[in-house]
């Protein structure tokens, strides 16, 4: 077997066998294959896909590279939660408190940001003495004294999945269904779940830009998932606009905790309150409008903020600092009409630049930076009404972040939050 055969085997169109993939992953992991001879493998795949079979087994091989968490001593299910990342994604900071104050157990190991994705565990940074990464004896401990943790990924989970995304991420080879997959699947069996919840985004801030490629890839994640034996659906939620109010770090958390003081945005309520439903229905195995009368009791009599406070203290966080950068930058709209539309990676974009984002992997982050919406989208907006803040010390061209709004006389319909759930 030789890696060379491999890719014209799969530049032909033809499938690849288990032990050919694990050749392949495996060799190239040890160093024994180049990047160079890896790249035109991952571009044949991006070429011409792969069977589920071959998908399937390009998991596991990646899987099975690194250590597999298992939660033996746990009693009850664990689940999981994983989103595809967008812009102003803080949903987790909301979500997994009110599953966890429903009394079903999570451990969330989440990553950094990247590009215009946020990262929850630079999220959770920005608040002051939060520590995030645990060790596995204290991370049982905390589960069962209160049914939540979370973290940043543990660095000998699928160490495949780290060398090929890496060289993906330089080679143009990241947007193929079956490596979307096999990577984020690798990596949410190896964390030892029984149950996984996937937050599918799709529009113009996610990395799935149609319906048709967002359900393409749920799909093949669910039946990878379910074909592992874990409970696995995927929710294909509305990412054109940001979410909420806020991008940003601290402005985010911020902005999470005035959600769980039940003072969210509507919109972002409602998919968190979805988001949560979902994940206590399969947890405690209840129907969905079982799960979400609960989870509406747990959000309204703020359970889950208590919850999420208790989560703070326990991982050292001190609640009552998460500082905010001192200066802000108000920019008032120039007309009046409706707002119809939002050029979210712009705003994404523009909030990197102020150093809440990295663009390179290891690059420190701003956490006190960030933006604030005043206005959101179908939000009618006066002449010289506040449409944003900025939160920076650093000078800005007001009109790069004005020319992010449509703004005109008719509104549109409002748009839907969550499309549909694939099982
Ligand atoms: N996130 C991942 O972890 N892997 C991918 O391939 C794409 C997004």
């Amino acid at each position: 077997m030789n890696i060379k055969d491999i890719t014209i085997k799969k530049e032909n169109n033809e499938i690849l066998s288990k032990e050919e993939i694990e050749y392949a992953v495996n060799n190239y992991v040890s160093g024994d294959i180049s990047d160079e001879a890896m790249t035109l493998l991952l571009k044949a795949i991006c070429k011409n896909g792969m069977t589920f079979d071959e998908t399937f087994n390009l998991t596991i091989t990646m899987l099975n590279s690194g250590n597999i968490i298992k939660y033996d001593e746990i009693e009850g299910t664990i689940v999981d939660k994983h989103s595809t990342g967008g812009v102003g994604d803080k949903t987790s900071l909301v979500v997994l408190p009110l599953v966890a104050a429903c009394g079903v157990k999570i451990v969330k190991m989440s990553g950094r940001s990247l590009g215009f994705t946020g990262g929850t565990v630079d999220k959770l940074e920005s608040i002051k003495g939060f520590k995030t990464e645990i060790d596995y004896e204290d991370l049982l401990k905390q589960v069962d004294d209160i049914n939540i943790v979370m973290m940043s990924q543990s660095n000998n989970l699928v160490p495949a999945d780290k060398k090929i995304y890496a060289l993906r991420d330089v080679t143009g080879t990241v947007e193929s269904i079956p490596l979307i997959a096999s990577s984020i699947m690798s990596k949410k069996l190896a964390s030892g779940s029984d149950v996984i919840v996937l937050d599918i985004k799709v529009g113009k801030g996610a990395f799935m830009k149609n319906i048709d490629e967002a359900r393409a890839l749920s799909k093949t994640m669910v039946d990878i998932g379910n074909r592992f034996g874990k409970k696995t659906i995927a929710v294909l939620t509305n990412m054109d606009y940001p979410l909420g109010l806020t991008i940003g770090n601290s402005i985010e958390v911020i902005e999470a905790i005035d959600t769980l003081e039940n003072n969210g945005e509507e919109r972002f309520t409602k998919l968190c309150l979805s988001l949560a439903s979902y994940m206590v229905s399969l947890g405690k195995d209840i129907s969905i409008d079982e799960a979400l009368k609960e989870v509406e009791e747990k959000y309204y009599d703020k359970s889950a903020l208590n919850r999420f406070k208790e989560l703070v203290s326990y991982q050292h966080g001190d609640i009552n600092e998460i500082p905010l950068c001192k200066n802000k930058i108000s920019i008032y709209s120039t007309k009046s009409g409706y707002i119809t539309d939002i050029d979210t990676m712009k705003l994404a974009t523009l909030c990197n630049d102020l150093g809440a984002g990295r663009k390179v992997k290891g690059e420190p982050v701003n956490h006190e930076v960030g933006i604030k919406l005043n206005k959101t989208i179908n939000d009618f907006v006066k002449e010289n009404e506040l449409l944003l803040e900025v939160y920076t010390n650093d000078n800005i061209d007001e009109n790069e972040y004005k020319n992010a709004f449509t703004i005109t006389d008719e509104n549109i319909d409002k748009p839907k939050i969550i499309y549909e759930v694939i099982k």
